[in-house]
């Protein structure tokens, strides 16, 4: 079954990969099926989580590896990425039918894994994260999973020159990530001007494995945009505005009719800025952990020391106002105090001034979404943040704050996102479970 044919220079499949399929116990669905029977060189594959992206690449890379001397890379953003992929040609070829190799090797944590058979082919995982690596002799396939998430430059100036000695094909297979250039490789495959490129696009739900328990949770605890773009597998996310969900009618309560407990936790996040405001927004939570942004401070044109002046009297008047609500002592206004990760001279001075700051970095996106998560309506009706009347500027920032018309980044506009680059902050750190008590005012 397993032969290597050449022909005018070319390598010509030689191996029935439905036989391969058959007898390895894999049956594609429909839609990995479209796939499996496209001869495009390149196949671009946009599908919705756990639709059997890895499953089908490892598949299709096993009928490589079976045939005589050829080289392939599985690559993702990290070893951890790439080793599912691997994973499944280990178990298959390995465990199951237990191939001889010459030399193996299966260590995720330390970035080595691969595989070469006595008929001469190797198999090995890389990561984007390390670029030197990606040079090497030419090869015959790669696989490219979960590529929306690495840089469009590991295609361009990495991988794709690896395949032009052999005539190599590329598959890649990811969930997408907005309007980037994986989106760009992606309309070649429905244009007639790229005749070798093929893309293929199916949500999460077209996998009839999949359960449709799985689909509803996912889109019961997933914002809708993250719905549509994990499961959907739709390029959505970067158009108009960022919090689509928000709607004052739902989101915003009057200030006379808020009432925050004293003994519910009290939390402060700053977003530096001079031409900018600086922001300071005071955030409760109460007992159902539902997030309410019961002040803000939003002030531009001052230093950080004045700044800081400011939200050391504000709270003294908490701390007063709580004390008497509670008849005792409190020490601690605030569980914690968050700001922007990267701005170390504004943080040494808040702490000379006796506010402490912890941060924790988390990509925009991943913040975006904790955001949108708690947008969300829960079963009681409420939703999970609420926003004062009084905080007009945070209300207006959750009314503007956009993404770029061009769609070419991943990344909201940097205007009318200053309150909002503070929630991102606190949620980031919330989210963390990051609790200190010994965070307030030391002054
Ligand atoms: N043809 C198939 N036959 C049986 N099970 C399948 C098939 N295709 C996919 N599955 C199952 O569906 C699940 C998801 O598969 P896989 O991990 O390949 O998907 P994925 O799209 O790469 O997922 P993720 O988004 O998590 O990376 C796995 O449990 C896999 O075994
Ligand atoms: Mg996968």
């Amino acid at each position: 079954m397993v032969r290597g044919k050449f022909h005018k220079g070319e390598r010509v499949l030689a191996i029935d990969k439905r036989k391969w399929f058959k007898i390895s116990g894999y049956e594609p669905h429909s839609g990995q099926l479209l796939l499996h029977n496209s001869k495009a060189r390149f196949k671009v594959v946009v599908a919705g989580r756990r639709w059997g992206k890895s499953l089908l690449a490892a598949k299709e890379a096993e009928v490589m590896v079976l045939m005589p001397n050829t080289r392939g890379w599985i690559v993702s953003k990290t070893y951890d990425l790439g080793e599912k992929v691997f994973r499944e040609i280990y178990k298959t070829l390995i465990h199951k039918f237990k191939f001889e190799t010459v030399r193996k090797s299966y260590s995720p944590k330390s970035g080595s894994m691969y595989l070469e058979f006595p008929w001469g082919s190797v198999v090995e995982v890389k990561s984007a994260e390390h670029p030197d690596s990606l040079v090497g002799e030419g090869l015959d396939w790669l696989v490219f999973d979960e590529c929306a998430s690495c840089k469009g430059i590991i295609w361009e100036q990495y991988l794709r020159p690896t395949l032009s000695d052999k005539n190599g094909w590329a598959l890649f297979i990811t969930t997408p990530r907005g309007y980037n250039w994986l989106y760009d490789l992606w309309k070649r495959g429905n244009s007639p001007d790229y005749p070798e490129w093929e893309s293929f696009h199916f949500p999460s739900w077209s996998n009839p494995h999949l359960h449709s328990d799985d689909i509803e949770e996912a889109k019961r605890s997933l914002s809708k945009e993250a719905f549509e773009q994990e499961y959907g597998a739709e390029f959505t996310f970067l158009s108009g505005q960022v919090y689509s969900d928000f709607d004052p009618s739902v989101h915003v309560i009057p200030d006379d009719k808020l009432n925050i407990d004293p003994e519910w936790r009290r939390f402060r996040s700053i977003d530096f800025g001079y031409e900018n405001p600086f922001v300071c927004l005071y955030i409760a939570v109460d007992p159902e952990d539902r997030v309410i942004i019961y002040d803000e401070y939003y002030q531009r044109h001052r230093t950080v020391e004045q700044h800081a002046e400011r939200l050391i009297e504000e709270e003294k008047k908490t701390r007063l106002m709580m004390q008497s609500a509670l008849g005792k002592n409190v020490k601690d206004v605030y569980e914690w105090t968050t700001c922007d990760p990267s701005a170390a001279s504004a943080r040494a001075t808040l702490m000379e001034k006796g506010i402490v700051t912890i941060t924790s970095r988390s990509s925009i996106e991943q913040g975006l979404e904790l955001v949108r998560q708690q947008l969300k309506v829960r079963a009681d009706g409420k939703p999970g943040l609420l926003v004062s009347s009084r905080c007009v500027n945070t209300i207006r920032e959750f009314n503007l704050y956009s993404y770029p018309e061009s769609k070419w980044t991943e990344e909201p506009e940097k205007e009318n996102d200053h309150a909002m680059d503070s929630l991102r902050y606190f949620l980031t750190q919330w989210r963390k479970g990051y609790i200190s008590q010994k965070i307030a005012v030391w002054a």
